[in-house]
C-alpha cells in the first residue's frame, strides 16, 4: 500500500463558531508570524508588520452575512476593508481585489461566502504577494509558473455546502477573453483556518441547496472512484456519502434543521479534502470546459452529468471485464486492441465502488446493481426539483458545441482520474444525454 496525504487547513466546525472569528486570530497570527513576505514589502514599499492588525473581508452580494463577521473583529480591534464578490471571480476581479489589498495594506483576508467567495478569497491573498502578471501563474491559458511568495494569511467561511473550498488549494477563475475557467493553484493556497459554521448555512435558498449539494455528493463519489483514491479518502469520501444519505433531502425541505446542514456543511468539507488527495473524474472534467461556455452553476453541471457519467464509466467497465474473462479463458492473455483499456484501479475495485455507493445511498446492504444507483439519483434529482433548475438555467447546446466540449473534456485534468477511460463518442454521447435527458 503506498499513498500520501496532505490536508494542512486548521477545521473550526461547529453551530455558531464563526461568531468567534476574532478568537481565532491568535491561531492565524501563531501560523504567519512574518506576515508580510520581504519581496512584497520591498516591491510595494510596505514595512512588515508584526502583529495583524486590517483584514480584507470579501463576500457575496448579500453583504450583511459578514456582519457579525466583521464586528467580531473590529471588536478586537481589527479594521476592515470590504470586497464584493458577487459571481464567479473573472480575471479582472482577481486583478481588481489584488489592488485593493494592496493599496490599503491588509494583513490577512477573510472569505465569508460560497464557494466564488472563497476562492477569490484564496486568489487575492496568493497574487497580493505574488506580484507578477495573473497570467504567469494561471493553469491552461497561462504558463502556470509556481507561486514563490507565501500568500496572505487566510480564513475561509463557507455559508453554503458545496465546492468544499475552504479545504482545497486551488482558486477557479474565469477568463471572459479565452470562454475557459481555469485554477490557480499550490499547495500554499491553502487556507489557513476553515471556519465551517452550519448555521450559515441556514439562507442558502432551496436552489443553491440543491445545486452546491449536488456538486458535494458528484465530488465524493469522483474522489471515491478515482484512480488516485487512497485508503484515507475512500474512508472519508463513504463517511460523506453517508451524511449525504441521510441529510440531503431533509437540508432541502426543511432549511432550519440545523443537524441536517451540518451533516451537508460536513459532507461538503469532506468532499474538499477527499477530491484535494484523489482528484475526480468525468462529471468534473466535462463540467470545467461547459462551465466556460454556459453561465450555469457548476452543481447544476454536475447534477446533470452525474448519472451520464456513471452508467457510461460502468458500462466500459463492465464490457473490459468481460472482455479480460473471454481473453483469459482462450489463452490468459488480455487483447491490446481493446477500445478501452482500465487505467491503474483494477476493475473489480472499481465496479465494487459503484456498488459500494449505491448500497450507502439507497441504505441497502443486499445485492445493488448500477440501476438501483441511477434511479435513486434520478428520484433525488425530481424531489431536487433539478428539472425545473435546468429549464431555466442551462441554454441548448449546439452539435459544434458539444463536440468542442467534448474535445477539451478529453484533455482535462479531472478527466485523468476518471477510473476508466473514456472515448470521444462516449464523451459526447454523455453530453447529449446530460442537456437532453427527461430528468
Ligand atoms: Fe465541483
Amino acid at each position: 500500500m503506498n499513498f500520501s496525504f496532505f490536508s494542512p487547513v486548521e477545521i473550526i466546525f461547529g453551530q455558531g463558531v464563526s461568531k468567534n472569528i476574532a478568537g481565532y486570530i491568535p491561531s492565524l497570527y501563531s501560523k504567519n508570524k512574518n506576515i508580510v513576505c520581504s519581496d512584497f514589502a520591498s516591491k510595494f514599499e510596505v514595512k512588515t508588520k508584526s502583529k495583524i492588525e486590517k483584514a480584507l473581508v470579501i463576500t457575496g452580494k448579500n453583504k450583511g452575512r459578514a456582519g457579525e463577521v466583521i464586528n467580531s473583529l473590529k471588536r478586537s480591534g481589527i479594521s476592515c476593508e470590504l470586497f464584493v464578490q458577487p459571481s464567479e471571480p473573472s480575471i479582472d476581479d482577481i486583478i481588481n481585489g489584488v489592488e485593493l489589498a494592496r493599496k490599503s495594506e491588509v494583513d490577512f483576508v477573510v472569505a465569508i461566502g460560497g464557494g466564488s467567495v472563497i476562492d477569490a478569497g484564496k486568489a487575492i491573498a496568493a497574487l497580493t504577494t505574488n506580484t507578477d502578471n495573473i497570467m504567469k501563474y494561471l493553469e491552461v491559458i497561462g504558463d502556470g509558473v509556481p507561486l514563490s511568495e507565501k500568500p496572505l494569511p487566510m480564513i475561509a467561511i463557507p455559508t453554503t455546502s458545496g465546492t468544499g473550498a475552504e479545504v482545497t488549494s486551488n482558486a477557479v477563475i474565469s477568463s471572459d477573453k479565452h470562454q475557459v475557467k481555469v485554477s490557480l493553484r499550490s499547495n500554499m493556497m491553502y487556507p489557513d483556518i476553515a471556519i465551517i459554521d452550519p448555521e450559515l448555512t441556514i439562507f442558502a435558498s432551496p436552489e443553491i441547496t440543491a445545486t452546491t449539494g449536488m456538486d458535494a455528493l458528484t465530488q465524493l463519489i469522483e474522489s471515491f472512484t478515482s484512480k488516485f483514491a487512497n485508503p484515507i479518502t475512500d474512508a472519508l469520501s463513504q463517511e460523506g456519502i453517508r451524511r449525504v444519505a441521510r441529510s440531503f433531502k431533509k437540508a432541502y425541505s426543511e432549511p432550519l434543521n440545523i443537524e441536517a446542514r451540518s451533516d451537508m456543511s460536513f459532507a461538503a468539507m469532506l468532499s474538499g479534502i477527499t477530491l484535494s488527495n484523489a482528484k475526480l473524474g468525468a462529471v468534473h472534467g466535462i463540467a470545467g470546459p461547459m462551465g466556460g461556455m454556459v453561465n450555469a452553476p457548476h452543481g447544476l453541471l454536475c447534477a446533470s452529468l452525474l448519472g451520464p457519467v456513471i452508467s457510461a464509466n460502468v458500462r466500459v467497465a463492465n464490457d473490459i471485464a468481460i472482455n479480460q474473462n473471454q481473453n483469459n479463458l482462450v489463452n490468459n492473455h488480455v487483447s491490446s486492441n481493446q477500445e478501452f483499456q482500465i487505467i491503474g484501479e483494477d476493475i473489480k475495485i472499481t465496479l465494487n465502488k459503484y456498488s459500494k455507493i449505491a448500497q450507502i445511498l439507497t441504505n441497502n446492504t443486499g445485492l445493488v446493481e448500477c440501476n438501483d444507483l441511477i434511479n435513486y439519483i434520478n428520484e433525488l434529482l425530481h424531489h431536487l426539483k433539478i428539472k425545473e433548475i435546468s429549464s431555466k438555467a442551462l441554454p441548448k447546446f449546439e452539435l459544434s458545441q458539444i463536440e468542442l466540449i467534448a474535445q477539451k473534456s478529453k484533455d482535462s485534468s479531472s478527466m485523468k482520474g476518471n477510473p476508466v477511460t473514456l472515448s470521444f463518442n462516449q464523451i459526447k454521447n454523455i453530453i447529449e444525454q446530460s442537456f437532453f435527458s427527461k430528468i
